[in-house]
């Protein structure tokens, strides 16, 4: 079938080669493939089951079928360009293989809702990958928390340090997050799942099609209920790629912190040599490239939701060539996310070594417990914001002295206010300071185990 072959008689002449390989896409949706496979095994018993086509010929269509889907295995079947796509170049490999019969297939469809199939198939596949991927780092992150509960790391607002936490809290932030990307994944995948086959060009069909068996095929949990939205909605595809930023989104803010906590400046984590990177030129360097090349790829996948988001603004109702346009960023996206999140994970079980001695040094010399001594007198009756202005003005000394709030004296504590009595010096130890902050959600260690607990649950529960 050439070019000239695919369209009908009212073409005279071939497409111009270069125009030609502009408007083929089979350079990249081949990526389809198997879905279109089984997307058009769905049709073509739906042709028998509705008496449009015989019981043998649908019979010798799925044989064709399943036979182009071996070879491609196989590494037989490598359609190019003159195919145009994907869906062109299957039904000419299945012609060949079962003569006219071939010809039936594409009887009551159209490739607008055949693509639109071929690509809900294909993401609810990945989206189901990407889930197992996500609930993978989770328990990476979960097992270094319950590790890690007793162990404190300065907590920033601003980047300026505010008051200690467990770095399993810090940790159970991220898995949170990944928690929620989870959930969505989950939430898209019921728009995803919803068969547009039978839809045709764009106004549904002459031929009695049943729309609910090729839906039930294919287990679609429905169909759409209107042809023209049935082609044209790519809404699951922008809330699939939106859901993909937010993950990469997520992923980025921890390489950040990653590549905060391995400067010189932090050195809370040290680089292991199976995620690092060395300089050409620096013979001191190692580098922390998994962290900065999945910062560096989110603005990837954030452009490709702004770019499909673009790429329909303007889309009047139906198909629309412009459609094609929304495949590329579909499986960058798919490969990106995975690529990144099994990197992730690979950097948190092996790459990143938490740096506990000088952890310990970090939340032991800094102002982070003066909130602690405000509380301490607002539990004694002052009111709190007195209490604020009191410790602002101790800070203020204490810094004018190089000292720190754990060197001044009882009597100085006392000259300050007269309800400071010798507990005032476990008030204000790093590690009361944390596990006094038992508030439900909060980084005492109490509540830090519970929230472990609980993740334990919930990934269990909906794996
Ligand atoms: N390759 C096309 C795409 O990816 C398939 C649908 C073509 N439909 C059409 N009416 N030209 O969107």
């Amino acid at each position: 079938m050439s070019q000239q072959q695919t369209w009908s008689q009212r073409f005279e002449s071939a497409l111009h080669p270069a125009i030609a390989i502009f408007n083929a896409s089979i350079g990249f949706d081949i990526e389809l493939i198997e879905y279109d496979l089984t997307g058009s095994i769905a049709h073509a018993k739906m042709l028998a089951h509705s008496r449009i086509i015989p019981p043998e010929e649908a019979e010798q269509l799925v044989q064709g079928l399943e036979q182009i889907r071996q070879e491609y295995k196989n590494g037989q079947f490598t359609p190019g360009i003159e195919a145009e796509d994907v869906h062109f170049a299957v039904e000419k490999r299945l012609t060949e293989i079962t003569g006219d019969v071939g010809k039936k297939l594409h009887t009551a469809r159209s490739r607008n809702d055949q693509v639109g199939t071929d690509i809900r198939l294909y993401l609810r596949d990945k989206i189901k990958a990407i889930c197992t991927d996500i609930r993978k780092f989770q328990q990476t992150l979960l097992q270094i928390a319950e590790q890690n509960v007793e162990i404190l790391i300065p907590g920033y607002t601003h980047l300026q340090r505010a008051q200690p936490i467990s770095l399993a809290h810090h940790l159970l932030a991220y898995f949170q997050m990944l928690q929620r990307d989870f959930e969505r994944l989950q939430d898209v995948y019921k728009r995803v799942n919803i068969s547009p086959l039978g839809s045709g060009a764009l106004a549904g069909t002459t031929f009695p099609i049943d729309r609910h068996y090729t839906a039930e095929l294919l287990h679609f949990d429905g169909v759409y209920a209107n042809s023209l939205d049935g082609v044209s909605d790519r809404d699951f595809a922008i809330e699939f790629l939106g859901a993909a930023s937010i993950i990469m989104v997520h992923l980025s803010r921890l390489s950040e912190e990653v590549i905060l906590w391995s400067s010189e400046e932090f050195r809370f984590v040290k680089l292991t040599d199976s995620c690092a990177t060395g300089s050409s030129i620096m013979p001191q360097k190692k580098n922390p490239d998994v962290p900065e090349l999945v910062r560096g790829k989110t603005g990837r996948v954030c452009g490709h939701l702004q770019g499909l988001l673009m790429l329909m603004k303007g889309l009047p109702l139906a198909y629309n060539k412009d459609l094609q346009e929304d495949k590329e960023a579909l499986f960058d996206t798919v490969k990106t996310v995975t690529a990144c999140l099994e990197a992730m994970t690979i950097l948190f079980e092996e790459g990143i070594e938490f740096q506990t001695k000088r952890l310990a040094e970090a939340v032991a010399e800094d102002f982070s417990n003066a909130t602690d001594v405000a509380d301490y007198l607002a539990a004694r009756g002052i009111p709190f914001r007195e209490a604020y202005n009191l410790v602002g003005k101790v800070v203020k000394t204490c810094l004018a002295e190089g000292k720190l709030l754990k060197d001044l004296s009882l009597l100085e504590w006392q000259q300050l206010h007269p309800a400071f009595s010798e507990d005032i010096y476990d008030a204000i130890a790093p590690r009361q300071v944390v596990a006094a902050r038992n508030s439900y959600g909060g980084t005492g260690f109490e509540q830090v185990k519970s929230a472990i607990a609980n993740a334990r649950v919930q990934i269990e529960v909906q794996s």
